[in-house]
């Protein structure tokens, strides 16, 4: 073999080292379109191009007068800007190179890895894994075993455990009314695990301030909803805006949004039937593990269920039913009376401003399937989405302002929960 041969092989070799390197997003920029600006017809006209999903994705849509974020792919830049500047759109780059934005967060969650390993506490410092997620309510349940409950109600495709965390004063009463919290449905949206274990932190660790959340009240928890897809976006900057769970369709594609997957108007509105869809609805109904495991975990409590809440990100908003039509339920000052609640902690804790209402018409659009109508329509009185703030590139908040944002979380939850406690005492 001559010595070209080892020579090409070793440049190739070299090139695919390059390849690897470069990030799929490379290049990708978020522009953020302002509320006002946008005239009806030119919502349509972008309305229909943000259809090409190879091109481009809506992160925060086009709801009422707020600003909309869209990402777009490095080859379709020049069109988009020149159809905003034929309408008369004004624009802001608010990322210039996403690739760039989620390597080095990759890189820095590598370190704290590092330098915040688990010590059995989980703190505000880092994103944490599935895996230590677990660990840590397994070690609360047997440092207050009179207090802390789990129980492991399923696992995902991938096989990781499901657990609940259910969170007592220790007083050993039985049937209390319940809160149920959920964080982690869709993938890549960390800081709704990360808000869920501050919360657990809380109503654990601080009795003396949280007593009367858990006077006639248990709380239970279930951290991650969809292990496989947040372990999957911890991998590398490539994976890290996944969103759905990780089983394979029939297609070529993988993953469902679990948060279409629920058996309740399933597949009838702002839902896919693309399994390469971002919110392809499944195969059927419950097709998911991870789905199926939280409408069991409902229906088990919807006797004594008064607040679901299920944590997403991002857009700063409190989301009542209904998310499957426009039509809003006869409770519905109920709804609101808590979500404003929540809503005016929240601002006067951090001047964070909320915003509060029927799913549908607020986000405008209508989604069906979603474990927030199905907690609704099972019995809990009170249901919501709470989309927690923008941060990084939308979905990523850096490691440096959980802190922040899973304290001012908890403001809003407390304030709920005694809005919530004092309209549905225990019977
Ligand atoms: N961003 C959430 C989602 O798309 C909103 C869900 C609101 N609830 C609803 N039933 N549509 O999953
Ligand atoms: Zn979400």
């Amino acid at each position: 073999m001559s010595v070209w041969w080892v020579l090409l092989a070793l440049s190739c070799l070299s090139f695919s080292a390059g390849l690897q390197k470069t990030n799929r997003y490379e290049g990708y920029k978020i522009y953020e379109i302002s509320g006002k600006a946008r005239s009806l017809s030119f919502s349509e006209t972008l309305n229909e191009l943000v259809k090409n999903a190879s091109y481009y994705e809506v992160f925060s849509g086009f709801n009422g007068g707020n600003p909309a974020q869209i990402m777009v792919h490095p080859h379709e830049q020049v069109n988009f800007v020149q159809l905003m500047d034929d309408n008369n759109v004004d624009y802001d780059i608010i990322n210039r190179n996403v690739g760039l934005t989620l390597s080095r967060q990759f890189e820095t969650n590598q370190m704290l890895r590092q330098w915040f390993p688990y010590n059995g506490r989980l703190g505000t410092e880092r994103y944490y894994s599935h895996e230590e997620i677990n660990q840590f309510i397994e070690d609360l349940a047997v440092k207050y075993p009179r207090r802390v409950f789990l129980k492991t109600v399923g696992r995902s495709y991938e096989n990781r455990w499901l657990k609940t965390i259910t969170i007592t004063n220790g007083d050993a009463r039985r049937n209390k009314n319940v809160i149920l919290v959920d964080g982690g449905f869709h993938a890549r949206e960390w800081i709704s695990p990360a808000a869920a274990i501050y919360l657990i932190n809380q109503l654990v660790e601080n009795l003396e301030d949280n007593a009367d959340l858990l006077q006639d009240f248990d709380w239970v928890i279930l951290p991650v909803v969809n292990p496989d897809g947040y372990e999957y976006t911890q991998l590398s900057a490539d994976t890290r805006m996944w969103r759905k769970t990780r089983q394979p369709s029939s297609s070529n594609c993988i993953g469902t949004d679990p948060n279409r997957n629920f058996d309740f108007h399933w597949n009838e509105e702002g839902a896919s039937d693309d399994p390469c869809d971002d919110t392809f609805a499944g195969a059927k109904a419950f097709s998911e593990p991870e789905a199926l495991v939280v409408g069991d975990l409902i229906h088990s409590y919807a006797d004594r269920g008064q607040m679901y809440l299920t944590l997403h990100s991002y857009g700063s908003l409190i989301l009542y039913p209904w998310g499957w039509t426009a039509a809003v339920p006869d409770t519905e000052e109920d709804l609101k009376e808590v979500a404003e609640a929540g809503k005016s902690a929240i601002l006067e804790a951090t001047g964070t401003n909320y915003t509060v209402g029927p799913s549908t018409t607020t986000i405008n659009y209508a989604a069906s399937g979603a474990s927030d109508d199905y907690a609704f329509n099972a019995g809990f009185p009170i249901s919501f989405t709470m989309e927690l703030p923008f941060g990084g590139t939308g979905f990523d908040p850096p490691a440096s302002e959980i802190d922040r944002i899973v304290k001012e979380t908890w403001v809003g939850i407390a304030a709920m929960a005694r809005r919530v406690i004092q309209k549905y005492p225990l019977a």
